[in-house]
């Protein structure tokens, strides 16, 4: 597993990234594989942490770090076409060249997780932080128990990364279910929103890690049904989005009651936000 706490010394200052790769996964959404400009470094992540992507003269923003921990030479961001920034990142083709800084914030708990089952429900763009937790179990799959992925999208056309889910899919140690709110007439798998699957699932409740992350409104219906499904507030983690700024503790952009999004997340104890996660317009 690789360490978390690395920070970089000067964490300000964008280090020079090149488009190494463009994938366009869904008319708004599109991966990019980025490699330093000039070659000197690695920059070592955790599963969950994000990085703070710069596109000159229009500004900055976080995205969250999509890649194989266990290949850091690529590294890899999904990104939505939402406004500004985001918008002028998409328009961008390979060989253009970006500012990078971090990674930044906390992981999810993998240490944590071994040995034990492991749950991981993403709901559209939230697969991207578990995405990277897919490759590393995927790859270091004897240390856990019974891992499961639960993936819910709007529509069939929505699905991210189908070429990976369906990889996924056909290995026989991981379990793996694709549900969407609305089929289209082709479509022959699982309908219906995410929450409705936990029940489903199996796994062991008090044995069991789960990683959520998605849109707020889904995470809570999900925490809720893994509660009645008997597993422990304190075993579930959630992945949280505020707006950032310095992305390192300092302008409060980011605070989300007493806590900093940046640096106390974006991975957080269930049990640590609960009572804010309830509560409308913070
Ligand atoms: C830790 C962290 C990880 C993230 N990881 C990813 C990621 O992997 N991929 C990714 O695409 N995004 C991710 N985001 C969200 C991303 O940072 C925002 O979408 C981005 O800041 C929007 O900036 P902008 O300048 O493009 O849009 P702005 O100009 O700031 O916003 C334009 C409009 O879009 C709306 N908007 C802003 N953010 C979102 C959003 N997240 N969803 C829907 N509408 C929004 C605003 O309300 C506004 O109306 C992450 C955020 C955080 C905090
Ligand atoms: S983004 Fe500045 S404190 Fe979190």
């Amino acid at each position: 597993m690789i360490l978390t706490d690395k920070i970089d010394p000067i964490p300000m200052l964008p280090r020079w990234y090149r488009i190494r790769r463009r994938q366009d996964e869904l008319p708004n959404i599109v991966t990019f594989e980025l490699e330093e400009a000039d070659n000197s470094n690695r920059l070592l992540f955790s599963c969950g942490q994000f990085n703070m992507l710069y596109v000159f003269g229009v500004g900055e923003i976080p995205i969250s770090i999509s890649g194989d921990p266990d290949h850091p030479e690529q590294m890899v961001h999904t990104i939505r076409a939402v406004g500004n920034v985001s918008n002028a990142l998409c328009g961008m083709q390979p060989g253009a060249v970006l500012g990078v800084r971090g990674p930044f914030g906390r992981p999810w708990p993998l240490d944590q997780a071994e040995g034990k089952d492991l749950l991981l429900i993403a709901g559209g763009l939230g697969l991207a932080p578990l995405r990277s937790v897919m490759h590393y179990v995927s790859a270091h799959r004897q240390n856990f128990g019974r891992v499961t992925l639960l993936y819910g999208a709007r529509t069939p056309e929505d699905i991210l990364y189908r070429v990976d889910c369906e990889r996924w899919r056909a290995r026989l140690d991981l379990d793996v279910v694709v549900t969407v709110d609305r089929a289209s007439e082709r479509w022959r798998g699982s309908v219906g929103v995410v929450p409705k699957l936990i029940g489903r699932a199996f796994f062991e409740p008090l044995n069991t890690l789960a990683f959520v992350c998605g849109p707020e409104i889904m995470m809570r219906f999900v925490v809720n049904e893994l509660e009645r499904c008997g597993v422990p507030c304190e075993q579930i983690y959630i992945s949280m989005e505020r707006n950032m700024k310095c992305a390192i503790g300092h302008c409060g952009h980011c605070q989300y009651g007493p806590t900093f999004v940046c640096k106390d997340g974006p991975v957080l104890s269930y049990i640590r936000v609960r009572d804010l996660l309830f509560k409308r317009e913070i």
